[in-house]
């Protein structure tokens, strides 16, 4: 490979060299794997000794950024661990401060834990590989070149139709598909109604605690966002602000604390709405998973005066790497979510809505939802009989979804952090709250399996006994 190597008015002529092949290296223009030039021919053209050339090539060796092999020369062995920018060190544009009040996304999940106490994530090891591989291959395989090209903002005809259907059985929710639009997660969903309907400046109001993603959507588009206390019966509706215009709601199950929204509750928050010409978004991301009683009826199911956007998500029933999920929208509101959805990133993918559409079409879907319940019901039913042991922690009742909540007397903060360290994950109430902060703790069973629940909770009960809590 021909280098370029620059020695003109160097006198240390040794590290010149170094310098320039580290900093080549370093930059990626001569990349691992990459035979350097044999010493004595470098040595000849930039006209040094060969010792020279050695010595430069021997330090970046001992450097780690060269390995020499017996008979076959000197290669790079390093990847580039910086690329240095011209511009990084100038002070660059500025987002807008709002930005400032957003945490960094969450990192990636891996790996996991020894015991994986993580709320809203469902047991992927569970997920239908070989029927969704199928499902895929005969989209890809039957050559529909429609499915390669720009789809329908408001999201597959076919999978709306499907949605339609299964909420229509499942949760009472009475739409046609026209109401359907499919969205990029239940996370968009705030994010579009937000766009239709909210002005920089105005009030929404989200239930503290609460799950902070639309908290923060609204927040980052400029609108002031009222925490709202939760009780027993759900969101109090008295603490709502005058002047608020959208309220989210999670009233099947309550995100984080696992109680679902009294039936009055639901109706004087209808009421309220009514009255003052408000939207609610309610989202009711994990309710196809319950396990004893009757559910409420949706907010949806109750609105007669098309006041409510329904969401829901497949990032609980089947994995959250799709990307899917959907709302359920008053007809009012459907043309201009559509045009919001458009303008954000025109649709979701139509390989995976298609295979979607088919797997809810073809009943795998609703076996698929039939099988996680039980395992997952299993798993409620030993964590809540695991924590009945634990005598500072009062478990919520809660009877859906793939979390459960408990509450403490005292800061659950240290508690959580020294269970990570011993590879215990789960989460301190508090770490949900905006206002008034609970203490607790919350337990996700969805990615711990069931023989796991009891040996994670000893760890947890053993550091808590040696005063962690
Ligand atoms: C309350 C709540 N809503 C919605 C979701 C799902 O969001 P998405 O569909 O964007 O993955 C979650 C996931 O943790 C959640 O906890």
């Amino acid at each position: 490979m021909e280098i370029h190597i620059d020695l003109t008015g160097t006198r240390g002529h040794r590290d010149a060299i170094y310098r320039q092949l580290r900093a080549a290296i370093l930059a990626g223009r001569i990349r691992p794997g990459e035979a350097l030039p044999p010493t004595r021919e470098l040595a000849q053209r930039l006209a040094v000794s060969r010792t020279t050339v050695s010595a430069a090539y021997d330090r970046l060796t001992a450097e780690g950024f060269l390995a020499g092999r017996v008979g076959a020369g000197t290669f790079v062995t390093a990847s580039p661990v910086e690329r240095p920018s011209p511009v990084l060190d100038a002070p660059g544009v500025q987002p807008l401060p709002e930005w400032d009040a957003v945490p960094p996304p969450p990192a990636p999940f891996a790996p996991a834990p020894e015991f994986d106490f993580r709320p809203g994530v469902p047991d992927l090891s569970l997920f239908p590989f070989d029927t969704w591989r199928r499902l895929i291959t005969q989209r890809l395989r039957a050559g529909q070149a429609d499915l390669m090209t720009y789809g329908d903002p408001q999201g597959h005809a076919g999978l709306r139709a499907e949605i339609a259907r299964h909420v229509g059985v499942s949760r009472d929710v009475r739409a046609s598909a026209a109401q359907v639009v499919v969205t990029a997660g239940a996370q968009q969903t705030t994010d579009l109604v937000a766009r239709v309907l909210l002005r920089p400046g105005d009030l929404a109001a989200v239930e503290d605690p609460g799950y902070p993603p639309p908290r923060l959507v609204l927040g980052a588009r400029g609108i002031r966002v009222a925490p709202v206390p939760v009780d027993a019966a759900g969101i109090v509706v008295d603490a709502i602000p005058a002047g608020t215009r959208l309220v989210y709601v999670t009233p099947s199950h309550q995100y984080p604390l696992g109680l679902s929204m009294s039936l009055d509750r639901r109706l004087e928050l209808l009421d309220w709405a009514e009255r003052t010409d408000a939207v609610l978004v309610e989202d009711d991301y994990d309710s196809e998973f319950r396990y004893t009683g009757r559910p409420l009826e949706p907010l949806h199911s109750l609105d007669s005066r098309g006041r409510v956007v329904y969401v829901g998500s497949f990032s609980k029933v089947l994995s959250p790497a799709l990307r899917l999920g959907f709302l359920v929208a008053p007809p009012s509101l459907v043309p201009a979510l559509v045009k919001a959805r458009y303008l954000t990133d025109w649709h979701a993918p139509n390989v995976e809505q298609a295979a979607l559409a088919a797997f809810m079409a073809e009943g795998g879907f609703a076996r698929h939802v039939r099988r996680m319940r039980k395992v997952y019901r299993a798993r409620h039913e030993l964590l809540t009989r695991a924590l009945a042991a634990f005598d500072f922690l009062t478990p919520l009742p809660s009877s859906a979804g793939l979390h459960l909540s408990a509450v403490a007397a005292a800061d659950c903060g240290p508690l959580v952090r020294a269970a990570r360290r011993r590879g215990v994950r789960l989460y301190s109430l508090g770490d949900f709250g905006v206002g008034e902060r609970r203490h607790g703790l919350v337990f996700g069973y969805g990615a711990v399996a069931a023989e796991r629940i009891e040996p994670g909770l000893a760890r947890l009960r053993a550091l808590a006994d040696g005063g962690a809590a």
